[in-house]
């Protein structure tokens, strides 16, 4: 009997089928189709009665009371069948491949930082109110879990700067796992994901900033979008910009207006500083933003917390 991975992998090839469609002769496209509906019918039976005669198997119960042995057998795994990338992780590889496509480096974010990148080398003064809505939670030792992936923009500064030396720009994307300490609802996790992108050369813009922002968006959603800026406040950037982009019907937009994607602006001059970089030969472009937001838009979830929730019949929805 075929296994639930050959049959999903059959399933696989007989979706890929339906893409021939277009070029047949047109008396021909039909009958093709309810073929491979057909098929497609049968197939998606047979896994599920495999996958429910699997949830059933007996599993052998483990003797806990046996003594170890630490040179016995390998444990036995469940098999891969049972699992499928999760959803963040697929729109997160999505969200890399863009930034690479048009030439950024990519840097993974910690998630366990200090006062100085969180704080102080992001120009926050000491005492300021802007620190108040970037306070997360901090280990008893002092560390903090960042609430923002602009956490490692002096790291990526730091480690990038030979390169305006050569003559050539700064380009990264710092994905990441970001903690607040939020009161949670349908629109707020404690526990998110964001990217971060980081630019810097001799002569950049606001306006370059814009075009990339753009054709980011616009290559993640497949379509063109209307955006928009309004002015913002972040300690780290001067000035600074929230960035929007109209909700496109296919999206679930009924012409209801905007939606806040990103914070961004212009690199304060303070924060080059920090990272040796010289302010008046060099000038920067940053900005970050929500991963699980940009899902939600993708996919019209109505509730955030799905996605932290190892929910399983709200992943099997994307598994394949
Ligand atoms: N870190 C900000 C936040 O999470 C977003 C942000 C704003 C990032 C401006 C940037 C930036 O890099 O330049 O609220």
């Amino acid at each position: 009997m075929a296994t639930i991975q050959e049959l999903k992998n059959e399933l696989k090839k007989l979706n890929a089928e339906y893409a021939k469609i277009k070029d047949l002769p047109a008396d021909q496209r039909a009958d093709f189709g309810k073929e491979l509906n057909i098929k497609k019918q049968q197939l998606n039976a047979e896994i599920a009665a495999a996958e429910a005669a699997a949830e059933q198997e007996d599993v052998a119960p483990l003797d806990i009371s046996a003594p170890c042995d630490i040179n016995g057998q390998m444990p036995e795994f469940l098999t891969a069948d049972f699992g499928s990338k999760h959803p963040l992780m697929t729109e997160l590889d999505r969200v890399i491949a863009i930034y690479q496509s048009m030439g950024f480096d990519i840097a993974e974010s910690v998630q366990l930082d200090d006062e100085y990148h969180m704080f102080d080398s992001l120009n926050f003064a000491k005492g300021h109110p802007a620190r108040d809505g970037y306070d997360t939670f901090r280990t008893e030792e002092g560390f903090i879990p960042p609430a923002h992936t602009s956490t490692m923009q002096n790291r990526v500064l730091k480690a990038n700067a030979y390169k305006l030396a050569e003559g050539k720009a700064i380009a990264v994307a710092v994905p990441g796992r970001v903690y607040r300490n939020e009161d949670v609802d349908a629109t707020h996790e404690h526990t998110f994901y964001q990217c971060e992108g980081v630019y810097v050369s001799e002569d950049c813009t606001l306006g370059n900033m814009l075009a990339i922002l753009r054709e980011f968006f616009e290559k993640y959603y497949g379509q063109k979008l209307n955006i928009k800026t309004q002015p913002g406040y972040f300690p780290f950037t001067e000035p600074s910009l929230e960035f929007l982009i109209e909700k496109p019907a296919s999206l679930g937009g009924k012409g209801d207006g905007w939606l806040e994607m990103l914070g961004c602006g212009m690199i304060h001059p303070n924060v080059l500083k920090a990272a040796g970089i010289d302010p008046t030969k060099y000038q920067g472009f940053a900005w970050g933003g929500g991963i699980d937001r940009l899902i939600m838009l993708r996919y019209q979830l109505n509730d955030i917390r799905y996605l932290e929730s190892a929910k399983l019949d709200f992943l099997k929805e994307f598994a394949c």
